[in-house]
């Protein structure tokens, strides 16, 4: 069965829900695999107010039985909106009685005609011949990201199980870079460390105590980002960013040059753009690779005789990012993913209004100034939504142990080439 995944729900609607088919039987998975991710995502310094209202918390509504997916079960998920106890009548399911003043008062204070440069409000309303932007803004909301961020720990479990590590680490807040040690995660000659080493968990932890989610051996450079974010709140505005996410113990061979939509650069990259406020996706040194001449581009091939394995093909650099010809090539996946600076302004941009046709400002609804961090959480299911597919179709299995069988034998075939 392919891999695939829907998502519903509303930002302020009483619940977002999720179908997730083609996960093998007999992975384990516990409601809490799930929570410290979506906690992840919650996190991150430049928040809003909704992040305080909400802790999200999954519900397993099918396909998971005693702490395992079984018997092929698509797994279904909900999470709870809490701040839907507020908005019962405005996103009420049944028609509401407009006669009755209260309701008709939540119903005109929560109408919006002035549509949010930088947001879905603009298109979305023309397309769908909407009565007001509301009907866009629910849907077109970030808050969709928590069910992706559910869908990938689902895949980041998976994936686990095969020695595949996913993470994320933030390399620029609006202008200011880090510019020390961005490769933390990797030795002096380029190769990953290893996940389970000391070193590598040390680091990681390190980030993710990091309200920004950078590498910061000194705790400087968080309090100076910190700082920025906080000006830049004053000022109204809000903050884009530069994000690093990678994948390491990829086997070779995921994805496939054959048709334009196997390759597994253009699958991750679509994942990744398809995210909210993503701009720019590079894979490997992506910018830098049109810029340096090719004997400084490719990843220079040798065989390690000391090494076992598939791993015996080793690689003197990772320029181009795990991938060749639309295929794995065994190096880590590496792309750095640009976001743009999130459109609800507290100093509120020039716009229109939709039924009047004047001009007005954009609409505020509370908002967060700064998602760089959060989105890095959001951009790691992504990519592991991305893997998974392809991980699928070249293992396959109905169970987790029918996966593992193919995954090793042709682990076993790799290394005797
Ligand atoms: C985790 C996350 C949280 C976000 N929170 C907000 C927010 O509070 N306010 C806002 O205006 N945009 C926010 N955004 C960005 C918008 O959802 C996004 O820019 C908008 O839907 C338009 O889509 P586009 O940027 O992909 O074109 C957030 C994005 C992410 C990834």
């Amino acid at each position: 069965m392919t891999f695939r995944f829907l998502t519903s729900g509303e930002s302020h609607g009483p619940e977002l829900n999720i179908i997730v088919e083609g996960i093998p039987a007999n992975l384990n998975i516990l409601d809490e695999d799930i929570n410290i991710d979506l906690k992840r995502r919650q996190g991150g310094y430049g928040r809003g107010g909704r992040m305080k209202i909400e802790t999200d918390r999954v519900f397993f509504t099918g396909g998971i039985r005693h702490g395992r997916s079984f018997g092929g079960a698509p797994i279904a998920m909900k999470l709870i909106n809490k701040d839907h106890q507020k908005w019962l009548n405005v996103m009420s399911a049944a028609p509401v009685d407009e006669t009755n003043s209260q309701i008709k008062k939540e119903l005109d204070e929560k109408y919006i005609s002035k549509v949010r440069p930088g947001h879905a409000d603009f298109a979305g309303t023309l397309k769908y011949d909407a009565p007001d932007v509301r009907d866009i803004l629910e849907r077109s909301s970030a808050r969709e990201t928590t069910s992706r961020v559910a869908v990938g720990a689902v895949c980041k479990k998976l994936l686990a199980e095969f020695g595949i590590e996913i993470f994320s680490h933030v390399l620029q807040i609006g202008h200011k870079k880090v510019d020390s040690k961005t490769k933390w995660w990797l030795t002096e000659d380029g190769q990953a460390l290893d996940p389970k080493s000391k070193e590598y968990l040390e680091k990681k932890e390190q980030i993710e105590n990091s309200e920004l989610r950078i590498y910061d051996e000194s705790g400087l450079i968080d309090e100076e980002f910190k700082t920025y974010v906080d000006e830049t709140r004053k000022q109204g505005d809000t903050l884009g960013g530069l994000i690093e996410v990678f994948a390491i113990g990829i086997p070779i061979g995921l994805g496939s040059h054959v048709q334009w939509d196997r390759r597994l650069d253009g699958i991750i990259a679509q994942a990744m753009m398809s995210t909210h406020t993503v701009k720019s996706v590079e894979i490997g040194a992506g910018e830098a690779s049109y810029t340096l001449p090719g004997s400084k581009v490719h990843d220079q091939i040798y065989v390690d005789k000391d090494s076992k394995g598939a791993l015996n093909y080793k690689r003197k650099t990772n320029l181009l990012g795990g991938t060749e010809g639309g295929m794995s090539n065994g190096m880590p996946i590496t792309c750095r993913v640009g976001v743009k600076p999130i459109p609800t302004l507290i100093s509120k941009l020039d716009s229109i209004d939709l039924d009047t046709k004047e001009a007005a400002k954009s609409h505020f609804e509370r908002s967060d100034i700064c998602v760089v961090p959060a989105a890095g959480v959001v951009l790691e299911a992504m990519i592991a939504i991305a893997l998974t597919g392809p991980f699928l179709e070249k293992f396959g299995g109905d169970s987790i142990e029918e996966t593992k069988r193919n995954f090793n034998a042709y682990q076993e075939y790799i290394a005797t080439k």
